[in-house]
C-alpha cells in the first residue's frame, strides 16, 4: 500500500454563513460569493493540496465559523 496522505474536504455551513466574504477575499480560488454574497465551493470532491493552505486561511477568518476542513472519510 502506498500512503498518498489525507484527503480533505471543505464544507459551508449554509446556516451559519451569513456573508461576511472573508473566505472568497483569502481563497478565490476555493470559495466565490453567490448573488447574495453568500459562500459557495469552488471545488467539488477533495481539495487540491496546493489549494490546504487557503482554505486554512479562510477557516481561520471566517466569524461565523461556518467553514468545515475535514479528512475524507
Ligand atoms: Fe460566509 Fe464566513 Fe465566508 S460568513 S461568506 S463563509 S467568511
Amino acid at each position: 500500500m502506498v500512503s498518498q496522505g489525507t484527503a480533505m474536504r471543505v464544507e459551508i455551513d449554509p446556516e451559519r454563513c451569513t456573508g461576511h466574504g472573508r473566505c472568497y477575499m483569502v481563497a478565490p480560488e476555493v470559495f466565490e460569493a453567490d448573488d447574495r454574497g453568500l459562500a459557495l465551493l469552488l471545488v467539488d470532491g477533495d481539495l487540491p493540496p496546493d489549494l490546504l493552505a487557503a482554505a486554512r486561511m479562510a477557516v481561520a477568518n471566517c466569524p461565523e465559523e461556518a467553514i468545515g476542513l475535514h479528512p475524507r472519510a
